[in-house]
């Protein structure tokens, strides 16, 4: 039911995690994807070689989200090679496990560089070929119940993701009536490379088993990927600035 052919997808922060999912899922769907990462240009390469098995075009570009610059060249670049930007996943984010107490202005500045401007870069980049797309553009956020849940040694990323969900309900608002709609997935805790660093990761990805409803099954990267397939397709066009939480239930009970 969901038949994304003919759009184009950049996931941003996509060589890895529940970016990675969301890239892989959106191909399946039909979308030709632009994978983004900092780092990791061989895992980036690999999921693109991934989905072009799958059939569809990919390319995969290096730009820091955090930076205005990256950002302006990555939409640049996208403009070039696809001629069309109809769906954009805000994903990549960064902080570091640690108590506010150890927080650092650098620490500070790097979370809300990654996780919170670069969704004023992005958008602003991106809003004239979001706008242009045959049917409206999506634009989804990945943001984490840390906005409003406190959670030990995740002040600043639940701090960041609090700005960020409020940034994209702003978009949203900005976006709306120029065809545009921007919605949030608040995922519960999943299996990556990022939490496994958390400290006590152990003991909470344990305890998920009880707080989830769905028995053994564990939450993964590519149930939250779903979500976003369904934001970013047709059949979510009246809805708009929410947000859709991915956690099994976790979340509603203590
Ligand atoms: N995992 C969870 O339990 C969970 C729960 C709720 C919400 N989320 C949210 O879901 C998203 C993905 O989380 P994850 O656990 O999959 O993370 P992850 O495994 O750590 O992957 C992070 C991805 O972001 C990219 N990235 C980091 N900084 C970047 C930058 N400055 N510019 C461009 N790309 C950058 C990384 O690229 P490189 O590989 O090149 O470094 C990587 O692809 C995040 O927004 C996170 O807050 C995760």
């Amino acid at each position: 039911m969901i038949d994304l052919h003919g759009k184009v997808a950049l996931v941003t922060g996509s060589s890895r995690g529940i970016g990675r999912a969301c890239a892989l899922r959106l191909a399946e769907a039909g979308a030709d994807i632009v994978v983004n990462y900092v780092t990791s240009g061989r895992e980036a390469d690999a999921v693109a070689a991934e989905i072009a098995a799958m059939g569809r075009r990919v390319a995969c570009i290096r730009a820091d989200v955090g930076e205005e610059e990256d950002v302006e060249d990555m939409i640049g670049f996208v403009r070039e090679q696809f001629g069309a930007l109809d769906i954009v996943v805000h994903n990549a984010a960064t902080g570091g496990f640690r108590p506010l107490a150890a927080t650092s202005q650098r620490h500070f500045d790097a979370a809300m560089h990654t996780n919170v401007l670069s969704l004023v870069h992005l958008l602003k980049s991106s809003a004239p070929l979001l706008e242009a797309g045959n049917g409206r553009g999506k634009v989804v956020v990945l943001s984490s119940h840390g906005t409003h849940m406190a959670l030990p040694m995740y002040g600043l990323i639940g701090g960041s993701k609090a700005a960020l969900t409020a940034l994209a309900r702003h978009w949203a608002l900005e976006l709306g009536d120029r065809g545009v709609n921007v919605n949030v997935v608040e995922a519960g805790l999943v299996d990556t490379d990022s939490t496994r660093r958390l400290p006590g990761a152990d003991l909470m990805f344990a305890g998920r088993t009880s707080k989830t409803m769905v028995g053994e099954r564990q939450l993964e990267a590519t149930d939250v990927a779903d979500a976003v397939v369904f934001l970013s397709s047709p059949l979510s066009d009246l809805v708009q600035g929410q947000t859709l939480v991915v956690d099994g239930g976790a979340a509603i009970h203590v």
